[in-house]
């Protein structure tokens, strides 16, 4: 049987370059379509053929359709960070929303009819009930969830295709036996901002990701158990186990469906805390502590039990997992050259 191929948008970014190795592994070849506009050409090689472009030039991603002739679609090319998009929403709405219409159509238009898209919690803002369903409110509080949930109902608009949403939660963990990590610049995120000056990161990235002054704590106050915020984390790797079953969800003749892809375990930034003490062996850190931020809520905990149910999905791997594994990566020398060339680059 011919090796069937699958487009992966954004497959040069963190968690798409996951995705695309979980997809060679599973039977499939991928197809990673990125602009490196965020990811890394080592990334988007890693697992099988590379295509630089945006999803945004119908021409492009026609012709990559018609080299490859894929048969579904994994969409990850997206804009991520929150505070960039308060910033700037056009640029969130054109680049997630409106490129996004312009991939979909177009991959439509070539016989792909078939797409798992990764969407967020964000679409569902500061819900009134912790865990969260899928059937849950969708109050996007920021342009970059709002430009998220837009291109989720773009996707589903588009006649003749079957979709599947996945809204994932926080995504952390990587998989440094394969070469691969987060690797965003900026970064935002706990883990690898926890991590960094811990593993005593070289000093040019520490001050290129605002870290030179330590990991900061965003707010002391809530009403959670230890007055810390409360998310829901998932391997990135379970993350990939996900979307091989969703794929294959689609590809079995599976109708629309959307499902949230979390641990349903909620930790307060205190308990990663105190996690990252005993797997890096730090028992003496104590992080700073700073005002809470605008617009983040107490409490995000995913249902995922629709996605249990149906797509037999279930997380394996824990915090400590994450952490180390997020630890080691950040010590190879391919992230360190990488954000230090990214940092390089800004600078002149
Ligand atoms: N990281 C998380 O915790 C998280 C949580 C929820 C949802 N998501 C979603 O997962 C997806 C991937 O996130 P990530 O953390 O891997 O981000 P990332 O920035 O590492 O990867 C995104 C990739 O998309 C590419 N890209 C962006 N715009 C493009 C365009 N117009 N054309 C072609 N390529 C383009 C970038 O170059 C990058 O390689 C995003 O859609 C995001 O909304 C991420």
């Amino acid at each position: 049987m011919p090796v069937e191929a699958i487009l992966v948008s954004g497959g040069a970014g963190y968690i798409g370059s996951h995705i695309a190795r979980a997809l060679k592994l599973a039977g499939f070849t991928p197809v990673v379509l990125d602009s490196l506009v965020k990811g890394n050409r080592w990334a988007g090689e890693k697992s099988g053929p590379f295509r630089h472009g945006d999803i945004g030039d119908a021409a492009f991603v026609g012709a990559v359709c018609d080299e490859f002739r894929p048969v579904a679609a994994l969409h990850f090319a997206a804009f991520i960070e929150v505070g960039e998009s308060v910033v700037k929403p056009d640029m969130y709405f054109y680049n997630n929303r409106d490129k996004a219409n312009i991939f979909f159509k177009t991959i439509a238009a070539k016989g792909v009819d078939k797409i798992v898209f990764s969407s967020t919690a964000a679409v569902y803002g500061e819900p009134k009930e912790v865990p969260i369903r899928e059937t849950a409110a969708l109050k996007p509080i920021n342009p970059y969830g709002q430009s998220k949930l837009e291109a989720e109902e773009a996707m589903r608009a588009v006649p003749g295709v079957n979709s599947v949403a996945l809204r994932y939660f926080n995504v952390a963990g990587a998989a440094p036996e394969a070469g691969l990590g987060e690797t965003h610049y900026p970064e935002s995120h706990l883990i690898p901002r926890l991590v960094l000056p811990l593993i005593e990161a070289p000093a040019a990235i520490l001050e290129a990701l605002n870290l030179k002054c330590g990991f900061k704590l965003f707010g002391t106050d809530y009403p959670t158990r230890d007055g810390t915020a409360v998310r829901d984390y998932v391997h990135v790797l379970d993350l990939a186990d996900a979307h091989i079953l969703a794929l294959r969800y689609l590809l079995g003749g599976g109708a629309t469906n959307i499902f949230n892809l979390g641990s349903g375990e909620g930790y307060s930034v205190g308990e990663i805390v105190a996690a990252t003490r005993k797997v890096l062996n730090r028992p003496d850190f104590a992080p700073g502590i700073a005002p809470r931020r605008a617009g983040d809520p107490a409490t995000l905990i995913a249902d995922s039990s629709k996605a249990r149910r149906v797509l037999r999905w279930a997380p394996h791997r824990g915090i400590a997992d994450m952490i180390a594994s997020a630890a080691a990566w950040h010590r190879t020398q391919l992230y360190v050259d990488t954000v230090v060339n990214k940092a390089h680059a800004a600078i002149v």
